[in-house]
């Protein structure tokens, strides 16, 4: 027999006392929400990479979805035998779902044939539902058949909640209440924050925060290239996430500084430098990145302190954003340069 040496009393299930470890009885209670990546080697100019995929959700969502939940509990619409419904690209979708599965609501996901396989069957996996609308609506495309059909399924059965984030106040004083501080504390002297424009809840909630306790921080967002947040043209847009095709209900731009428009293709290029040097992120930080990247060339940046925030991390766009056939069919072949070692910076 070993000598285990001396006697002990077993404490079971209890961890130590002083741990630092989380523990955690729900999946949205996790949350790495203090990582950042200095950009700095990569693309040679001071930038501070806020990383929000590290949860269970995968994704900066999971921020915005747990405080909708939440708030639909407080006012008593959303209860035992609820089924959730939302018209989600994919990272609200897969958010709600792990809230729906641990808290045991019914979730129904209406999505459309542009969310990625990977991210349906994520949601599946969960418990949830997924509608995938084929059609787009003759007048407000894929977004406005979604909406349509959760219209209609709210008039269909009352169990059916629609926290509507597009709509939901809550979206934003998410991130009022939670990365806007969070930022703040980290970085006291922050001169310029980067915030992609989807729904604009990150947005708002980060830019009325800053506004409200930091005003001379400068607020810049970035939207997609074919996106008519920001009053500019509606054209072709594959990577989801970032941008609509109509105005964004949340949006306020009294609060943003300044709007910086960049191209699929520039996100796609951006998000392949980032693998390159081990970072694996999806298309929203590429156009992140890439936006603050050409406005920090563009303005006097020497002295700086700059910040982005990355919505999720890349697993989920394998087969697309990272899968070279994908990219070169809807961007050509010059996309990502002939050979892939153009474009490490090390070598510079
Ligand atoms: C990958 C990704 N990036 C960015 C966003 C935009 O966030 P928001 O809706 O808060 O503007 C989303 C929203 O779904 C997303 O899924």
């Amino acid at each position: 027999m070993p000598d285990d040496g001396p006697a002990r009393t077993k404490r079971v299930g209890i961890p130590n006392e002083g741990a630092i470890m989380p523990i955690i009885s729900l999946p949205q209670e996790f949350n790495q929400d203090d990582l950042y990546v200095d950009l700095r080697p990569i693309l040679g100019r001071a930038l501070y990479l806020k990383c929000e995929g590290f949860n269970f959700a995968g994704s900066v969502k999971l921020k915005a979805a747990n405080e909708m939940v939440t708030a639909a509990e407080r006012s008593g619409v959303l209860r035992p035998g609820s089924v959730l419904v939302e018209s989600s690209s994919g990272n609200l979708g897969v958010a709600l779902s792990i809230i729906a599965a641990g808290k045991g609501y019914g979730f129904r996901c209406v999505t459309d044939s542009r969310c990625n396989l990977a991210t349906r069957l994520l949601m599946e996996a969960l418990g949830a539902e997924v509608v995938v609308i084929t059609e787009p609506d003759p007048e407000h495309g894929y977004l406005g058949a979604r909406l349509n059909h959760v219209r209609d399924l709210c008039a269909s059965d009352k169990r059916f909640v629609w926290l509507n984030q597009y709509t939901n106040q809550n979206a934003w004083k998410a991130h009022h209440r939670t990365t806007g501080p969070a930022i703040a504390r980290q970085f006291p002297d922050l001169d310029v924050l980067f915030v992609g424009a989807g729904t604009t809840g990150t947005l708002m909630g980060c830019a009325r925060y800053f506004k409200d306790n930091h005003p001379s921080v400068r607020i810049v967002a970035i939207d997609p290239v074919g996106s008519v947040s920001f009053g500019t043209p509606a054209a072709r847009r594959m990577l989801p996430g970032l941008g609509m095709n109509v105005r964004p209900p949340l949006l306020d731009e009294d609060y943003v500084d300044e709007v910086v428009h960049v191209a699929e293709a520039d996100a796609i290029r951006t998000c392949h430098l980032l693998a390159r040097r081990g970072f694996l992120f999806g298309g929203s930080t590429g156009t992140v990145v890439s936006g603050a990247a050409s406005w920090l060339a563009r303005n006097d940046a020497r002295d700086l302190t700059a910040v982005a925030i990355s919505p999720d991390l890349g697993e989920r766009y394998l087969d697309t954003i990272y899968q070279s056939n994908w990219v070169r069919d809807l961007y050509g072949d010059d996309v990502l340069g002939a050979d892939p070692l153009s474009t490490d910076a090390r070598a510079a």
